[in-house]
């Protein structure tokens, strides 16, 4: 009888306690999910002060406008003349649908994955399916005639 009355009071501790356990981490996942929304905001600033992924020298890379390079996992297209940032993309050259080296096409501006045949504009916006989501841009930055991907 005594054991039974432990058991049932001890049951019913446990279950309140996991009760309370599942309501903190509830709130601790909800406070997690707005700390990776800030975290997001550290990928930003990442991208101005992180480590250089590629570096072009101007003088004799990417002379002419639709100059591509794919080099370091980075492909880097001049879109206009001038040795400034607004002359240049660059992104991740990794398809986000399983990860293959996506090309430049000069004469459809945009990129193409031959493995299934995604496109993405020159913005990496997807244009065309399977992938569902777009090239990841990388920050540029030029000083005098090098220009660093971030
Ligand atoms: S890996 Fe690029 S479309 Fe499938």
């Amino acid at each position: 009888m005594e054991r039974k009355e432990f058991l049932s009071k001890i049951s019913g501790g446990l279950a309140f306690t996991c009760v309370a356990c599942m309501m903190a981490a509830c709130s601790k996942d909800d406070n997690t999910g707005s700390g990776n929304n800030t975290g997001g905001g550290n990928n930003t600033g990442g991208g101005g002060t992180g480590s250089t992924l590629l570096t072009i020298n101007l003088t004799t890379q990417l002379l002419a406008i639709d100059d591509f390079i794919s080099d370091k996992g980075i492909i880097v297209v001049r879109k206009a003349a001038g040795n400034v940032v607004s002359s240049f993309v660059a992104f991740v050259n990794a398809c986000p649908h399983q990860g293959i080296a996506v090309t430049f096409r000069k004469g459809s501006n945009d990129f193409h994955c031959s493995a299934h045949g995604s496109t993405f504009s020159i913005t990496g916006a997807v244009t065309v399916s399977p992938a569902t989501s777009g090239l990841s841009a990388r920050t540029v930055e030029i000083s005098g005639t090098t220009l660093t991907v971030k």
